[in-house]
């Protein structure tokens, strides 16, 4: 483990020098990884395991595009793509990269498939520690744990392509084998991680939703349409709106934030438009704290959790969360946004 400093606190990480990946492979040798589901975290994590050179399956219910898909990226029916509780049998790892509402409904076959010794591996805390809800009590006899890479399964394996990695949390919920920890660190390299740092499954499901729900998501989503609704209300064209809103954002200010921090994207602004934003900051944090504390206060008393699986295991979840995403793509701001986007020069030069 290395100490880092963050910010005045010290924290221990992993990374591929304190943990290389030949020590990972050494870790996993004897192992069979079976990842389950070849959703968004399935492709990234298993692909990446698989040119990393850990023996890996698929589980994925058969019949299905992510079984297409998962053939299509060369897992062979029968050899290393398997239904879902084949895999769950034949795995000594059994990564569990189902939606969330699907690991629920999977629960009582999926635990008639685990052997003594296993690992019983989640990206998600959500699970374990809201078992009230979803009944995923796992028997004592596997190790559980959990490594959860910060960001989308489709960066995961992008980011593993271009030679970067995206970090991850991990954490050991029980420990049967007494390799435990050894086993989720080696994973977390394996799969493509940039730092590891450690959580619990609590902390990190309890985060994680916040996050997303806030201002990874949620809360972005939303102030970005009241401050593009609020410009069109004043006579700005949708042009003008979006670019204010979104694109100026996407293009130039994130990018300064990721390679340097706030003060930095501040520092290479204009004196004008640093002293507004330094002004209006804390008028936002303040306006947006109570909302804050009532959606942790929901994340914690499991109301959201008991929102998502309700919404998320009606069989026609798909579709219909592809209607209220057609409603965004079909609103006027983000048709503006295909327009904006259509004529970035990169995009114009193809044609
Ligand atoms: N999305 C991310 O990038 C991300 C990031 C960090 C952590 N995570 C965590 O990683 C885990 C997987 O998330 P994900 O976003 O990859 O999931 P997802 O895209 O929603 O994947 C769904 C997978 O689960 C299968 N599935 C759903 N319901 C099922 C059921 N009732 N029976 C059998 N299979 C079922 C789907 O099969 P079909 O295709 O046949 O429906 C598909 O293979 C979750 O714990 C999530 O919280 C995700």
């Amino acid at each position: 483990m290395a100490t880092i400093d963050f910010g005045g606190v010290l924290e221990e990480v992993i990374t591929a020098e304190e943990f290389p990946l030949e020590k990972a492979r050494e870790v996993l040798k004897n192992e069979t990884v079976a990842v389950l589901g070849y959703g968004v975290q399935g492709p990234g994590q298993s692909q990446n395991l698989r040119d990393n050179g850990i023996n890996v399956i698929v589980g994925q219910r058969e019949n299905s595009k992510s079984w297409d898909r998962a053939a299509a990226d060369g897992f062979v029916p029968g050899k290393t793509l398997f239904p879902i509780e084949t895999a769950a049998k034949k795995g000594t790892v059994i990564q569990n990269l189902l939606s969330d509402a699907g690991q629920k409904a999977t629960w009582p076959q999926i635990k008639t498939c685990l052997n003594k010794g296993d690992a019983l591996y989640f990206s998600h805390g959500f699970s374990i520690t809201y078992k009230d809800q979803t009944g995923v009590i796992p028997p004592d006899f596997v190790d559980v744990i959990l490594v959860a890479p910060k960001g989308s399964g489709t960066t995961l394996r992008t980011n593993f392509l271009e030679g970067s990695g995206l970090n991850s949390s991990f954490a050991v919920h029980q420990d049967y084998t007494g390799k435990a920890k050894e086993r989720t660190i080696a994973l977390g390299i394996a799969i493509g991680s940039g730092y590891l740092f450690p959580t619990t499954f609590e902390k990190e499901v309890f985060s994680d939703l916040t996050g997303e729900r806030g201002v990874l998501m949620g809360c972005l989503a939303g102030v970005m349409e009241a401050q593009y609704t609020l410009l069109r209300k004043h006579g700005h064209t949708p042009s003008e709106a979006f670019n204010e809103t979104v694109e100026e954002l996407t293009q130039s200010l994130i990018l300064l934030v990721a390679d340097n921090g706030m003060d930095w994207m501040y520092a290479n602004c204009s004196a004008t438009a640093q002293r507004g934003a330094l002004d209006w900051a804390p008028k936002f944090r303040d306006a947006v704290a109570p909302v804050f504390k009532a959606l942790y206060e929901r994340v914690a008393s499991g109301a959201e959790t008991k929102r998502v699986l309700e919404a998320n295991s009606a069989p026609d979840y798909r579709e219909k969360l592809q209607k209220e995403l057609n409603v965004i793509k079909n609103s006027e701001m983000w048709r503006a946004g295909a327009a904006v986007r259509a004529l970035r020069p990169e995009n114009r030069r193809k044609y």
